[in-house]
């Protein structure tokens, strides 16, 4: 037997005991004549103590040991005379008899401890050595227990696990593929699935009824903090369903986990159309834990001789309470903030409300107090208060850049406390988005949407204006999931097929699986998929995903540890019959 006991389980009532341990050197220390070794395992860290009665030979062999060897040790469990009240096995120690090195360990890179000195590109081409600190683990335990609990809740509600192929062909619509060349079918290629959005709905038509699966998603898209290129999913659908149904069911199991996971009792989500979000927030995932809505301020600041108002488009603003305190650098720093290239706002405009009520404005010379009393009254601020405004000649760009400067205003005031959870549902997204890129229509969500009933007829006079059955769940400024109820109807896909300027014949190679299946008998359905990742690092207080992701890859989608992606050999090229290797070009 290896070990009799874990490095995180003896306790005082185990004193006197003799156990075998197991485990890893997180730090040796020499005092006067005794050694002591902390050694560390998955669940947690004893202290070892060679004595200066031991004999010289185990003396000697402790004397060896160095960071991260591997150790089986036998000893006496005894009462420690210092006690180390931050370690749950801190009132003890193991009085050790017997010694053997199971392994030897170069000397890591970087300390295997909380606080390591290791920075993240070091860590992650070690990450199995970064994978043995607490707090990287814990994540990844919290992974666990949630996906145990989304296993649990779903089976509870009927839902079975069905697992769909990797390997699929490329579909246009979404993010780009990552594909796979065919070494059998030279000159093809497979995709590696962005969801396994059509194959669900394939199995609502084999009358699966309810269907998750917990599975990866592979998308080719410009990396950020909350985006990985392959991520998991928590994917469901559900035939015979409403919206209703489905916002119901999954706010019930978003409810469950907060409560099995984070203890933290939620009462029922809010629901925004996205209309209002982009209205007030600048965004379809607004983060709800604090105010600071927008308010627009044409009515109130046009037409004073201040051109920059004068020819926007849109002029908004939001009152931070308290605020106007604020020095003249620290507003400075935030028209700085403003101005760089990824917010892209040419200026900021700020008025400060006076202890007498007074409002005194950066643009005071083209403003009256009575106007600006007037921009008071609308902003509802009061004496204490800060307003900031942005205008700009594109509505929507501006609204975009005002939602970074109220998420800032919120962090700089410590408003995005990641102890607290506010949780809403977007609905009435529009079924389609103009894409500049494409010159075309795009399905926002995905094509197979449905409509919102009342407004199918404006499919054909108004497209832009259609409103989809479509729901995101948004909990403190992030998209932890989304869906829809999708088209049943054969003859309604096609018309959205042709509105996405599919003609009949590429619709049909591209999505023709999908139209034929429709043909015999599909339900009515709809489903939603929730980001796992997102999740987890929202139950853990991450700032990215990739702490909750054993193997993560880079911001260039690199996987710096395994050095990937990486140039074929020609022998293998050749196999696959691609004939140029880009970098030897
Ligand atoms: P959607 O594209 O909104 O919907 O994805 C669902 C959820 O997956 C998460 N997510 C991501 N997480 C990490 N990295 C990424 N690159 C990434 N992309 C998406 C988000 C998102 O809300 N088939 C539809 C779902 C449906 O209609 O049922 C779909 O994939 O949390």
């Amino acid at each position: 037997m290896y070990r009799t006991n874990t490095c995180g389980e003896l306790r005082i009532t185990d004193a006197g005991k003799t156990v075998t341990l197991a485990g890893w050197v997180q730090r040796t220390r020499k005092m006067g004549g005794m050694t002591f070794i902390d050694l560390r395992d998955r669940y947690g860290i004893t202290q070892l103590v060679f004595t200066d009665e031991a004999d010289a030979e185990l003396q000697s062999e402790a004397a060896k040991v160095g960071r991260e060897f591997v150790l089986q040790v036998t000893g006496k469990v005894a009462e420690r005379a210092s006690k180390n009240k931050n370690i749950p096995t801190g009132e003890v120690e193991i009085i050790v008899e017997r010694l053997t090195v199971l392994n030897q360990s170069q000397t890591p890179p970087f300390t295997i401890e909380e606080n390591t000195d290791g920075g993240d590109d070091l860590r992650m081409k070690y990450r199995y050595l970064d994978l043995r600190r607490e707090c990287v683990r814990k994540n990844l335990e919290l992974r666990h227990q949630m996906t145990m609990e989304v296993r649990r809740y779903l089976d509870s509600k009927g839902f079975l696990e069905v697992e769909t192929p990797m390997l699929i062909g490329s579909t246009p619509e979404g993010a780009r593929d990552f594909v796979v060349p065919s070494r059998m079918n030279p000159g093809q290629f497979y995709a590696l699935p962005q969801s396994p959005q059509t194959l669900k709905q394939l199995l609502m038509v084999s009358g699966f009824d309810r269907y998750f699966q917990i599975v990866k998603c592979f998308r080719d898209e410009d990396l950020r903090a909350d985006r990985q290129p392959e991520f998991t999913q928590i994917d469901c659908e559900m035939s015979f369903v409403e919206q209703e149904d489905i916002i119901q069911l999954f706010e019930g199991m978003a409810k469950h986990l907060f409560k099995t996971l984070r203890n933290v009792e939620l009462s029922d989500f809010p629901r925004m159309t996205w209309h209002d979000a982009m209205k007030y927030y600048g965004s379809d995932k607004p983060d709800t834990r604090f105010g600071m809505r927008f308010v627009e301020l044409m009515d109130v600041l046009k037409g004073y001789g201040f051109g920059v108002f004068d020819n926007a488009a849109y002029i908004g603003g939001i009152c931070t309470k308290g605020a106007a305190t604020y020095t003249r650098k620290q507003l400075d720093q935030l028209t700085d903030f403003v101005k760089r290239p990824q917010i892209g706002a040419k200026g900021m405009v700020y008025a400060r409300v006076e202890a007498d009520g007074s409002v005194k404005s950066s643009v005071d010379k083209f403003y009256t107090q009575e106007v600006l009393q007037q921009l008071k009254a609308a902003m509802q601020a009061e004496a204490g208060d800060l307003i900031l405004i942005l205008s700009g000649d594109d509505a929507n760009k501006t609204r975009k850049q005002l939602c970074e400067l109220r998420l800032e205003m919120g962090s700089q005031l410590g408003l995005r406390d990641k102890n607290q959870f506010s949780c809403l549902w977007v609905i009435d997204f529009p079924m389609f988005e103009w894409s500049e890129e494409e010159g075309r229509l795009m399905a926002m969500h995905h094509p197979f949407t449905h409509p919102k009933a009342e407004d199918i007829p404006l499919l054909d006079s108004d497209p832009a204006a259609v409103r989809a059955d479509a729901y995101d769940m948004v909990i403190n400024g992030v998209e932890v999931g989304g869906g829809s109820i999708r088209i049943h109807d054969p003859k309604l896909q096609a018309k959205m097929f042709e509105i996405l300027g599919f003609t009949p014949e590429k619709a049909e190679e591209q999505f023709g699986f999908l139209m034929n299946a429709f043909k015999f008998g599909a339900p009515p359905h709809g489903g939603l998929a929730y980001g796992l990742d997102r999740w987890v690092s929202l139950f853990a207080g991450l700032d990215s995903i990739r702490d909750c992701i054993a193997f993560p890859k880079n911001n260039s989608g690199r996987d710096v540890m395994l050095d990937a992606p990486a140039p074929l050999d020609q022998k293998q090229l050749d196999e696959l019959m691609l004939s140029v290797n880009p970098t030897e070009k």
